[in-house]
C-alpha cells in the first residue's frame, strides 16, 4: 500500500516533469520531424496509468483476413527463391525476431539491422529503426524487395500466388476479390494488427492486480519512472512512440569505435545533420524474448543493454540494486501471443 502510494507520487511528478526536460534537451531533432505531441502522455496519466497503457486482448474470433495473413507471413514465394518467409526472421512463438545479430536472408545474405519483434509493431508510430515508413502497409514492401532479405517482387509472388488454386479461394473467402500487392499487403497487416501481447504481468499490475508484481519488481518500475526511462520508453508499447538520439550524454559509437551506416539512423532518410544517431525509440514490450539488442544487436544481454541506456540515456550510472531491479521490471512486460495466430 505503501509502496503505491510512493509510486503515484513520484510517477506523477515525473510524467509532467520528464517530458518538458526531454523536449528542451534531447529532442533537437523535432523540427525536422512529424511534430511530437505529448498530449497522449498526458492523457495517459490522467487516465492513472502512469506513463504505459496495457495492451487489450484483440476481440475474437479472428476473421478469414487474419487467417489468410497469418499464411502469407509464413509463406517462402513471398521470396525470390523460395526459401525465406516473414517468419523466417520474426519467429512469432518466440519474441517475434529471430535472436541473431543479424538476420539471414536470400542466400545467407545480411543487412545491418537487427531484426525488431512483429508483435505490437502496430502500435508504433513508424517502422524500422529509422522510421523510414509510417505505417505496417508500406512496410511490406521493404523486406519483399530488399536483397539480403526476400529478393523478390510483386509481379512475381502474384504469379506465383495465382497459380494456386487453394490460395486464390482462400483470398475470396477473405472478401477479396482477387491476389494484388494490395490484398496481399492487406492480409499481412490484417494479422500483423491483432498481433499483441496482452496479459503481461505488467500489465495485470496496471489493471489493478497489485500483487501481480513482486516487491522487486515494483522497484523497478519505481525506478523506470524515477530516473527517467519512461521519458523515452512510454505509451501503450513502451517505446515506439518517438525518436531520439542513441548516446545523449556521450557518443556511443566514437566511445566503441563503430562505424555503419545503419549508426546513423534517422540521417539515412532525411539527410540532415541533427538526425544522425537518432533512432525510433523501441518498445520495451516482450523485451526480454528479444536478445540481441539494439539497432545493430550489438549487446547480448539485457542487463548490459540497460547499463548502456543509463549511462549513454541519462548520463549517470546506475547501482547493481537498481539494474537488477530494473532487469527484473522489464521481465514483467512479457505478454502472451493469442494462440490462433502462432
Ligand atoms: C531476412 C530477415 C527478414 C525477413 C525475411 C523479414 N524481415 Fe521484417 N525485419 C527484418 C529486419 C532486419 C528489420 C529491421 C530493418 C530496419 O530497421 O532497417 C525488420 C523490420 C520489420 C518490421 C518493423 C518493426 C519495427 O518495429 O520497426 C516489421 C513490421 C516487419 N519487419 C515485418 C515483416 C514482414 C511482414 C515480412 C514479410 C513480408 C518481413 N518482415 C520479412 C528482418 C526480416
Ligand atoms: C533519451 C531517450 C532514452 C532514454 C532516457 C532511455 N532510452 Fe532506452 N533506448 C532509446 C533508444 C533511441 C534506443 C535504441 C538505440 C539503438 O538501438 O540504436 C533504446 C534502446 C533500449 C533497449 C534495447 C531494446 C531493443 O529491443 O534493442 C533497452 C532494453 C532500453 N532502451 C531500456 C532502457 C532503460 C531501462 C532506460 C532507463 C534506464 C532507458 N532505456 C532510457 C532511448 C532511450
Amino acid at each position: 500500500m505503501e509502496l503505491s502510494a510512493r509510486f503515484q507520487i513520484r510517477s506523477a511528478v515525473n510524467i509532467f516533469v520528464l517530458p518538458i526536460s526531454l523536449l528542451t534537451g534531447c529532442v533537437d531533432n523535432s523540427s525536422s520531424l512529424e511534430p511530437i505531441d505529448i498530449s497522449p502522455r498526458v492523457s495517459v496519466a490522467q487516465s492513472g496509468y502512469l506513463g504505459i497503457e496495457p495492451i487489450e486482448a484483440p476481440s475474437r474470433p479472428f476473421g478469414p483476413e487474419v487467417a489468410l495473413g497469418k499464411k502469407l507471413f509464413h509463406d517462402p514465394r513471398l521470396s525470390a527463391d523460395n526459401t525465406i518467409s516473414c517468419a523466417s526472421c520474426h519467429v512469432v512463438n518466440e519474441g517475434g525476431d529471430d535472436g541473431r545479430q543479424f538476420s539471414i536472408g536470400f542466400q545467407g545474405r545480411s543487412g545491418e539491422h537487427n531484426a525488431p519483434t512483429v508483435l505490437n509493431a502496430g502500435y508504433n508510430f513508424a517502422q524500422f529503426w529509422d522510421g523510414r515508413v509510417s505505417n505496417l502497409f508500406d512496410q511490406v514492401d521493404g523486406p519483399v524487395h530488399n536483397h539480403v532479405e526476400m529478393a523478390a517482387n510483386w509481379d512475381l509472388i502474384i504469379k506465383r500466388l495465382r497459380g494456386d488454386k487453394a490460395m486464390v479461394s482462400q483470398f475470396r473467402h477473405a472478401g477479396f476479390r482477387q491476389i494484388s500487392e494490395h490484398s496481399v499487403k492487406s492480409a499481412i497487416v490484417a494479422y500483423e494488427s491483432v498481433l499483441v501481447t496482452p496479459n503481461s504481468k505488467f500489465d495485470r499490475f496496471l489493471t489493478g492486480h497489485e500483487d501481480a508484481l513482486t516487491l522487486q519488481e515494483r522497484e523497478g518500475y519505481a525506478a523506470f519512472m524515477d530516473l527517467g526511462c519512461i521519458s523515452c520508453h512510454q505509451g501503450r508499447n513502451v517505446g515506439g512512440n518517438l525518436f531520439q538520439k542513441f548516446g545523449v550524454y556521450d557518443n556511443y559509437y566514437l566511445a566503441r569505435d563503430i562505424q555503419s551506416q545503419a549508426a546513423y539512423g534517422r540521417y539515412n532518410v532525411t539527410g540532415l545533420e541533427e538526425d544522425k544517431y537518432v533512432f525510433k525509440v523501441p518498445s520495451l514490450r516482450n523485451v526480454a524474448e528479444t536478445a540481441p539488442y539494439f539497432h545493430d544487436g550489438s549487446v547480448a544481454t539485457l542487463e548490459e543493454a540497460v547499463r548502456i541506456m543509463s549511462e549513454y540515456q541519462l548520463g549517470s550510472p546506475i547501482s547493481d540494486d537498481q539494474l537488477d531491479n530494473l532487469v527484473a521490471f522489464l521481465q514483467t512486460l512479457t505478454g502472451e501471443v493469442p494462440e490462433e495466430l502462432l
